[in-house]
């Protein structure tokens, strides 16, 4: 059951598919408040409650103990000590003797403060805000209702559950070619690589550089027909810069973000003084959205979108008045509160609140100052793209996917987590945010494997392809400057060979589950306690999930270790794989047990009464046999399993699904 109340004036987000009415009273079991700055929703929790949710977010999996701020935030350090990363994705899941999801609909800044000023108390503040209070029978009940209310998830072509390569720092074709040939001449599979920023000309939307990319549209067909796509950045601002097109357009029409004069707001971002297209137009998110078309006409099939929350290092105005500041210093002896406060004008420039009060939108329900409405921005960039798309070819599926995000996007692409560290904790930190995601639609996304920034091991990238083949996006990125990170360039070549077979051979299983989540709005990637309520210790282990119906995963996140304690809360069957193709199997009862995982292995459990396909590992998804599968089995009785073998490629082919019945 969903109850929906408003507060003050909410702005359109177009979160929800499912008209809600508005009912009148409290949204219990919260009470309320009501302050000069908002709403406050209290909540007293149990003792033994466990709050799930908040998608991308930093800390575990169950949130409870501390406080998160719904901002949309571009900052690459990303330590514990942070309370907002780059989506507002304000769905959150109290999981206890009394279950409920609240979904706070709102598109500027919510805070859930989740036992961090009193440990029993749950407290949500916002201004202008839909809440939707959801009740079920469980916590997938609940899940399942929210995902039906805010619409089917994006499902992008099957060569997108692909492993992929990407660092910021490849800058012309000859260096693609590099990883081109250094995954083929290793026999290591493959099929994508990421153009970052360096293929535009002096970072401009929708252009490629000449000189360093003679014929783009030549080499993404070469690459295609090898069964590997390019997948290039876009990036959020417009260069300003007279005779180029888009930006010429977008002045003429009116589609960039204006102060309040009127007049384009100038930030500065990769090209230096940039624009922002006014995606929350209609109008202009389209005609922004149409500019893809400079890539798709030259064969590319697939995008990533960055720097939407919006980022911006500076706006042109405090930019001027830090340069000022700095003059008026010249030659003087700075005590150090003066040195602070002229240097203070700098550390303040990046993403400053007071540029997000100076800009306008002119939104499909009126003009906004960009802070209402900041949370939009990257979903509404993305859903343009997405719409274009659907205009430029209608049965095709595109990949897409985005750095900032709002709940919305997912029904329109997909996301990466951002700027990860090639830290163990971070590891970690991606296990813990899968769940969260996928209960508010995210389900194709993935961290920075092998991490983004610092510097990486042999090790760290061993454990963590063995998780990250688990999870939908596989795409190892980093950023410039750092050791390379490409698997050929280490030793033991071998071991990431056996275990990216491993993910084309899982494929099969992953992109068919995937399918039947994104469709029936079933959660791909659980929490034990999801599948097991009443089982109080699987509500605390954080670094296991469940993928799908059939498997549970446990991926070893520790340096130096030659395995892990793993928690069984039912019998299951322990796969152990040494390449895609060579398993054993054990049966393990309900327990916890510790288990050797050898660098280049991954164990699984597969759960009782549930069966599993397994292709042969393959050298790209184009070359993946689907005809001759085999079954991993856990079963006494004939079992079914919904197999998706649609041409992974239209959206029509998705109606093609099996329910293959496989015996014991
Ligand atoms: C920030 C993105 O998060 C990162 O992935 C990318 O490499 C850089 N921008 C450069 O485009």
């Amino acid at each position: 059951m969903i109850r929906k109340y408003t507060y003050g004036k909410p702005v359109q987000t177009d979160a929800t598919v499912i008209p809600v009415s508005t009912a009148s009273g409290m949204p219990a079991p919260f009470t309320v408040t009501e302050t000069e700055c908002g709403e406050i929703f209290v909540y007293e929790m149990d003792k033994a409650d466990a709050v799930f949710g908040l998608g991308e977010q930093l800390r575990g999996m169950n949130k409870r103990g501390w406080i998160y701020d719904s901002w949309n935030y571009d900052d690459p350090s990303i330590t514990e000590g942070r309370s907002c990363l780059y989506g507002a994705h304000n769905f959150i899941l109290i999981f206890g003797k009394k279950m409920f999801g609240a979904f706070f609909d709102c598109g500027g800044k919510v805070t859930f403060d989740i036992g961090y000023g009193d440990p029993d108390l749950l407290t949500v503040s916002a201004k202008d805000t839909d809440v939707y209070i959801i009740e079920g029978d469980s916590a997938l009940d609940i899940v399942k209702q929210f995902r039906t209310l805010i619409g089917q998830s994006y499902i992008p072509p099957k060569w997108a559950f692909g492993y992929a390569q990407s660092k910021w720092g490849y800058k012309c074709e000859a260096d693609i070619r590099e990883v081109f040939e250094g995954y083929k001449k290793n026999g290591l599979p493959l099929d994508m690589i990421y153009l970052d920023i360096d293929y535009m000309q002096d970072y401009k939307d929708f252009t490629v550089n000449k000189e360093r990319f003679p014929d783009l549209a030549a080499l993404s067909a070469e690459f295609k027909s090898e069964g590997v796509r390019l997948v290039p950045i876009i990036d959020a601002a417009v260069k300003v810069e007279e005779g180029y097109s888009v930006y010429d357009e977008g002045v003429e029409k009116g589609y960039f973000c204006t102060d309040a004069e009127g007049k384009p707001f100038v930030v500065g971002v990769w090209p230096g003084d940039s624009v922002l297209p006014d995606v929350l137009n209609p109008e202009a998110r389209l005609w922004f959205g149409s500019q893809y078309k400079a890539l798709l006409d030259r064969g590319i099939e697939g995008f990533w979108n960055d720097m939407n929350e919006p980022a911006t290092f500076y706006s042109k105005g405090t930019l001027q008045h830090a340069l000022a500041e700095v003059a008026k210093a010249v030659g003087k002896n700075l005590q150090v509160e003066e040195y602070n406060e002229v240097t203070g004008n700098f550390h303040r420039l990046a993403n400053n609140p007071a540029d997000h009060d100076s800009f306008y939108h002119n939104a499909a329900d009126g003009r906004h100052v960009h802070t209402d409405v900041h949370n939009l921005y990257g979903y509404n960039m993305t859903r343009g793209a997405a719409e274009y798309f659907a205009e430029y070819a209608p049965d095709k599926r595109f990949l897409l996917f985005s750095r900032s995000s709002y709940i919305g996007l997912h029904r329109y692409a997909g996301i990466w987590t951002g700027d990860n560290c090639s830290w163990w904790s971070h590891l970690r930190h991606n296990i813990a945010m899968m769940p969260g995601l996928d209960m508010c639609g995210f389900l194709y996304a993935g961290a920075d494997l092998g991490g983004h920034g610092d510097r990486t091991t042999e090790e760290l990238m061993l454990r963590w392809l063995a998780f990250g083949i688990f999870e939908p996006l596989l795409r190892n990125h980093a950023t410039q400057g750092t050791r390379d990170q490409e698997f050929y360039v280490f030793k033991n070549k071998r071991a990431f060979r056996d275990l990216l077979g491993i993910r084309y051979a899982i494929l099969p299983y992953l992109y068919s589950e995937f399918v039947r989540c994104a469709k029936t709005g079933d959660m791909l990637s659980r929490p034990l306690c999801f599948d097991y309520p009443d089982d109080r210790r699987a509500r605390t282990v954080e670094d296991q999930l469940l993928i799908g119906g059939s498997i549970m995963i446990a991926p070893v996140v520790e340096q130096n270790a030659d395995g892990r304690y793993v928690y069984l809360p039912a019998r299951m069957k322990m796969i152990r794989m040494k390449a895609g193709n060579r398993y054993t199997e054990r049966i393990v009862e309900k327990g916890e047990y510790y288990i050797e995982v050898p660098l280049d292995e991954v164990v699984f459990f597969l759960r009782e009464g549930k069966v599993m396909p397994l292709a042969k590992p393959a050298e790209n998804v184009a070359s993946l046999d689907e005809e001759h599968l085999t079954w991993l089995k856990f079963i006494t009785q004939p079992a079914q399993f919904t197999l998706c073998r649609d041409d992974g490629i239209t959206k029509s082919s998705l109606e093609k699904i099996e329910t293959v019945t496989v015996e014991p």
